[in-house]
């Protein structure tokens, strides 16, 4: 069964793409390489020893899309393609709710045009702001405090409106809590194109010696060592999830529209992640504790178990390990894809 993986060369795509080839489907990769390499790609398939169709292309491309439905026979598609940081989200607004918004909007039109009804879409954590509380379940009340974060709530909204439109699409909302590690092989792993904003490519970037020292935003939160607490989940846990996301559209007691949480169930400070991969590389991880960053929250975890009940997924892979694949993969390619094998 083809299935439509957007932006399928970046981060989670590629390793979803793995795990899709592993579980006997066929993925068909559509990006535009805004924030990707199809060395990526190529790397999985010297892990897999398959070919993946690769198109490049952009989701707001209505043309382009409708090319790709003609020609491949979709069964499902994985919805990654969008732009991810932050803080650039403040910066430039337009650029996010284009991308990411008009792109979904674009994509979506193709798929009722096309007749493909079964959409998997990439979510995030981001959407429930600064909880009340932790764990965090899937009803738990959404905000958005940054355009990025504002993208996800409308593309959440857009498919809910779809399925009230068309009961009989199925919908996955997967809301990612905070994805890190690479695949074990150390092929393909997190290439951040600039100054890595997230926590683990800067402080595997500090252990690999490409980056001086870690800035620790915030020693003074209401947690137990003063850093921030999320719920890291390793990379190809998140992606098994969307394998199981897939073959629970076929299962007739799980809703045609439903949502879920992807993350481990369990919160890690910064200092002890610090302390975790410093383990993992044998190397010192230089810090300094600076001031909060604008934005950030005190603690952020999942409350996993719908996730296990519904689509029968639960992360297997614990702070450990995810550190030991970031070191093999950042330590075998210092410069991510630039470097060659
Ligand atoms: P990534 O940047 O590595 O991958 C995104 C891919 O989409 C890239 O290959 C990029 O080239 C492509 N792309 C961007 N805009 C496109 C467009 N208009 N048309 C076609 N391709 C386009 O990021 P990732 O970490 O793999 O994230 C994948 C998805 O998961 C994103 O939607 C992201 O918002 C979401 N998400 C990521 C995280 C995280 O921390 N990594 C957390 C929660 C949710
Ligand atoms: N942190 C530092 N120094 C850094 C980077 C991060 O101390 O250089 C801290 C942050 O303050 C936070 C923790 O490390 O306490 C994790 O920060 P990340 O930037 O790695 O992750 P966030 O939880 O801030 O955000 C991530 C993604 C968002 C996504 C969110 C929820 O970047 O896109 O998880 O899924 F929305």
């Amino acid at each position: 069964m083809n299935i439509l993986v957007t932006g399928g060369a970046g981060y989670i795509g590629s390793h979803t793409c793995i795990e899709l080839l592993d579980a006997g489907f066929t993925p068909i990769v559509f990006d535009n390489l805004s924030n990707s390499s199809t060395i990526a790609l190529d790397r999985v398939k010297q892990i897999t020893g398959q070919t993946i169709t690769f198109i490049k292309g952009d989701v707001r491309d209505a043309e382009a899309l409708d090319h790709v439905f003609n020609e491949y026979n979709i069964y499902a598609v994985i919805h990654f393609a969008g732009l991810k940081a932050v803080g650039e989200s403040v910066e430039k607004p337009l650029m996010y709710y284009d991308n990411n918004v008009s792109g979904s909007i674009t994509l979506f039109g193709a798929m009722e045009r096309n007749t493909v009804s079964r959409v998997i879409f990439s979510s995030s954590a981001t959407v429930y702001g600064d909880p009340a509380t932790v764990p965090i379940t899937e009803d738990f009340p959404t905000s958005t405090t940054n355009p990025y974060g504002g993208s996800k709530l409308i593309i959440e909204d857009v498919l809910k409106n779809i399925h009230i439109a068309h009961p009989e699409w199925n919908i996955a909302l997967l809301r990612y809590f905070n994805p890190v590690g690479a695949h074990k092989s150390g092929l393909i792993g997190e290439d951040p194109n600039d100054i890595p904003n997230n926590l683990m490519p800067y402080i595997s970037g500090v252990a690999v010696g490409k980056l001086e020292q870690l800035s620790i935003f915030g020693g003074d939160y209401p947690t137990p060592d003063g850093t921030g607490v999320r719920d890291y989940i390793h990379v190809v846990d998140l992606a098994k999830g969307h394998v199981k996301a897939l073959q629970a559209f076929e299962n007739p007691s799980v809703d045609n529209l439903y949502t879920v949480n992807l993350g481990t169930g369990k919160g890690y400070s910064v200092l002890e992640m610090v302390a975790a991969f410093n383990k993992a590389s044998n190397k010192p991880i230089k810090y300094q504790i600076t001031d909060r960053r604008a934005g950030d929250i005190a603690c952020c975890y999942a409350d996993p178990s719908y996730a296990k009940t519904l689509i029968d997924w639960e992360a297997t892979m614990g702070v450990q390990v995810m550190c030991d694949d970031t070191w093999r993969w950042q330590s075998n390619h210092p410069t991510g894809y630039k470097t060659n094998d």
